[in-house]
């Protein structure tokens, strides 16, 4: 079996196309422009070309963006201060607060003062508790994508077994979530479990979250399955060429698996474009409007 290929680029880009329809609507009715702002403390390069790609891709679907580039050494006192502020402003929906902070800020504190109305991410613990005990909230970037990408494999997840591979906050336990809630029976996976191969062969569906560069193997697959890949690894070869990765072998697992996500062109580019409709999504909800059908 040759896997088709899940198209994360073309997903993408349907899904802004949809979001830039929505917040042209919410322009009109209530003369109200959606605004996502992202807070950058420090200069890490990986976190700055995140940075650049949602500012460009905030502005393509018509909507604000607010960009606040802190240095390094900012205290922590004044990235809350700061976040106080965007959660009074009435021009920000959506505010983010670009991971990993330095050191000597305390992430959860910094989460957990973001409005839960604007914490585009879904990581503040209302948003958490909300998502865990099926109330409406704000959902993870990431694993939304996920689930996104697996639905155009098989629109009906019901019934599938699903094993995620990674337990992080931002991606394993809220996928977890939302795969329960497309009525798959999940098993989430991590560091110390056993037999790990053998619980991946028993799936019909595999989320690979681990961070750990092509460790699923083709072997570990079920013939037919979906396998969603989350990981991205920058490798260099021998001719010192680098390439992207991700936390599953792809051509061996591509040779057995249904349908799989690539690396790049998967995952990836969803996550941002989840990030806007959350923005869309928040921005509507803060207005007194019906959740947009996105
Ligand atoms: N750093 C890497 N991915 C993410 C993300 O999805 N949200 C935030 N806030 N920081 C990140």
């Amino acid at each position: 079996m040759t896997a088709q290929i899940i198209d994360g680029k073309l997903t993408a880009k349907a899904l802004r196309a949809s979001i830039a329809d929505e917040v042209a609507k919410i322009k009109e009715t209530v003369g109200v422009t959606p605004g996502l702002a992202v807070v950058l403390v420090g200069a890490d390069p990986a976190s700055e070309v995140y940075v650049k790609n949602k500012a460009k891709q905030t502005v393509e679907v018509g909507m604000a963006s607010f960009e606040h580039r802190l240095p390094a050494e900012t205290a922590e006192d004044d990235l809350l201060q700061l976040i106080e502020q965007l959660n009074n402003d009435d021009t920000v929906h959506g505010i983010l607060v670009q991971l990993p902070v330095p050191d000597h800020i305390d992430e959860r504190k910094v989460i957990s003062a973001i409005d839960p109305a604007k914490d585009v991410d879904g990581f503040h613990p209302i948003n958490a508790g909300r998502l865990a005990t099926g109330q409406k909230a704000l959902v993870p970037c990431t694993p939304v994508g996920c689930v996104i990408l697996a639905k155009q494999a098989q629109a009906d997840l019901t019934g599938l077994n699903a094993v995620v591979i990674g337990r992080s906050n931002i991606v394993g336990k809220p996928v977890a979530q939302l795969l329960l809630q497309e009525n798959c029976t999940v098993t989430v996976a991590h560091s110390r479990t056993q037999n790990l191969p053998e619980i991946v062969r028993r799936a019909d569906l595999v989320v690979a979250a681990a961070g750990q560069c092509e460790m699923v193997k083709g072997s570990w697959i079920k013939p037919g399955a979906i396998v969603i890949d989350v990981g991205i690894h920058r490798t260099v070869n021998e001719l010192g060429k680098t390439k992207l990765k991700g936390d599953v072998a792809y051509d061996e697992t591509a040779e057995v698996a249904g349908f799989i996500t690539p690396v790049p062109g998967g995952v990836g580019p969803m996550t941002i474009a989840c990030l806007l409709r959350n923005s869309v999504v928040a921005c509507a909800r803060l207005n007194g409007l019906p959740d947009p059908a996105l």
